[in-house]
């Protein structure tokens, strides 16, 4: 297998950090293709946490080639920020490419999102106050300014005073506040491409000539299928594309080259920010699930809404990422249930649909229709084997894998590399 895309199946924070970790060992490159600061991957390797929010999680290993592809938008300030914090703790970060093509995010991106999540009101979605969404917006205008524009001063100062012109029209005519100052802003920009300009490059060949030297490739998915901004709970999404097909978008590689999509799958269902959520648990086995799964945002530090597994979702990621194998993540976290639940179908009026429906309204009045199996109260962070899991442990997932079609190749029960239960060849 040359190349595998990872991608998370429900609403993001399914522990790809962990699973991407875990995989990059045997990779050669590793590749980002979307979104941005706005995700947070909690690595565990060798006994210490990092966190990261824009570079792969590769980069914990020396000896790989990580890419931030086009598809991302880039912080310069945070990516700096991230590259000194792994640089003082250790980790070489020499072998980062950054995509020339990759949309820079720009103060008035971040003014823009709290001043629009604001004016929503109760219509709010959530964001992570990043920049991202007009980041993502002045990119589908194509005024967005990319990574190799601020390589050219002449480029980038023309391209920053007409962005000020329309931003500042916005600030100062319709949201009635102050417009920003062109100078510190270039000044600042400028700053930050000198530090950045030695690993930018074309990075869609750069994945091309890897591929085919035989080399293998992973595509590393930030945030989750339900997110994705056609697939998922449109309004309350991200702008970007985290199914599988974004990896083709967002990194530049042809779809006949990807070789398997790994749908990293939390073993209960956790949401940030807006939106519905039908299996969520608004009582003490929520509160339960959260506090076991230490389950608050990696960015924003958000309690994460909290409920059981939804077997619908998980067969419509199946669908829309054509996903060839599960890695179920924190199947640790369940111990101490009595009965657990999975979603098996929804209820809506009197009838019981099992798709996920394309209207948003309608998912709103989604009933869940569950499936109850007994749950267990052993601890299963040391176990190593699947067949060593508690019978009721295994059960669990192979009742996921019945549900889905989709075998569970890894089947995670702690944040550590070692807390793997491997069942199969994945790369
Ligand atoms: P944005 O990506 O900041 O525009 O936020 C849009 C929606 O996506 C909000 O509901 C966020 O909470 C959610 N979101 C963005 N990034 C992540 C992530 O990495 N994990 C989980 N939710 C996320």
């Amino acid at each position: 297998m040359a190349a595998v895309v990872l991608i998370g199946s429900q609403w993001g924070d399914e522990g790809k950090g962990k699973i991407t970790d875990f995989l990059a060992e045997k990779a050669n490159l590793v590749v980002r293709f979307q979104g941005g600061n706005n995700a947070g991957h909690t690595v565990v390797a060798n006994g210490e946490e990092f966190k990261l929010h824009l570079i792969p999680s590769g980069i914990l290993y020396e000896d790989k080639t990580c890419v931030i592809g086009n598809g991302v938008v880039i912080d310069p300030k945070i990516l700096l920020e991230e590259l000194d914090y792994l640089a003082k703790r250790g980790i070489k970060t020499g072998k980062l490419l950054i995509s020339s093509n990759a949309q820079v995010i720009m103060p008035y991106h971040q003014v823009l999102d709290g001043l629009e999540e604001e004016a929503r009101g109760e219509h709010k979605i959530g964001t992570t106050k990043r920049g991202i969404g007009p980041a993502y917006m002045d990119k589908a205008s194509r005024i967005g300014i990319r990574i190799i524009d601020l390589l050219d001063k002449e480029e980038f100062a023309d391209k920053l005073r007409r962005n000020l012109v329309e931003k500042n029209n916005l600030f100062v005519k319709v949201y009635g506040t102050e417009a920003l100052e062109f100078d510190g802003i270039y000044e600042a920009y400028l700053g930050y491409a000198d530090r950045i300009r030695s690993m930018v490059a074309d990075s869609s060949l750069a994945i091309d000539v890897s591929i085919r030297a035989g080399e293998k490739v992973l595509f590393e998915g930030a945030q989750g299928t339900l997110l994705d901004i056609d697939h998922g709970t449109y309004p309350y999404v991200t702008s970007s594309h985290p199914i599988a097909g974004g990896a083709c978008v967002g990194a530049g590689v042809g779809p006949t080259r990807i070789d398997r999509v790994i749908g990293v799958i939390k073993a209960y269902t956790t949401r940030v920010g807006e939106g519905p959520f039908p299996t969520e648990l608004l009582d003490e086995s929520g509160e339960q699930m959260r506090a076991n799964g230490h389950e608050f945002g990696t960015t924003t530090g958000r309690p994460r809404r909290c409920g059981w597994f939804d077997a619908v979702i998980a067969r419509y990621a199946v669908r829309v990422s054509g996903i060839s194998d599960f890695a179920v993540t924190k199947l640790d976290v369940l111990t101490g249930f009595d009965i657990l639940k999975i979603c098996v179908g929804y209820r809506v009026n009197e009838e019981i649909i099992h798709e996920f429906p394309q209207s948003q309204k309608i998912f709103k009045q989604c009933q869940p229709v569950y499936e109850e199996m007994p749950g267990w109260q052993e601890d299963l962070t040391h176990v190593r084997r699947f067949e060593d899991l508690p019978l009721a442990a295994q059960n669990y997932i192979l009742r996921i894998e019945q549900l889905t079609g989709v075998p569970a190749t890894l089947v995670a029960i702690g944040p550590g590399r070692e807390q793997t239960i491997v069942r199969g060849e994945m790369f």
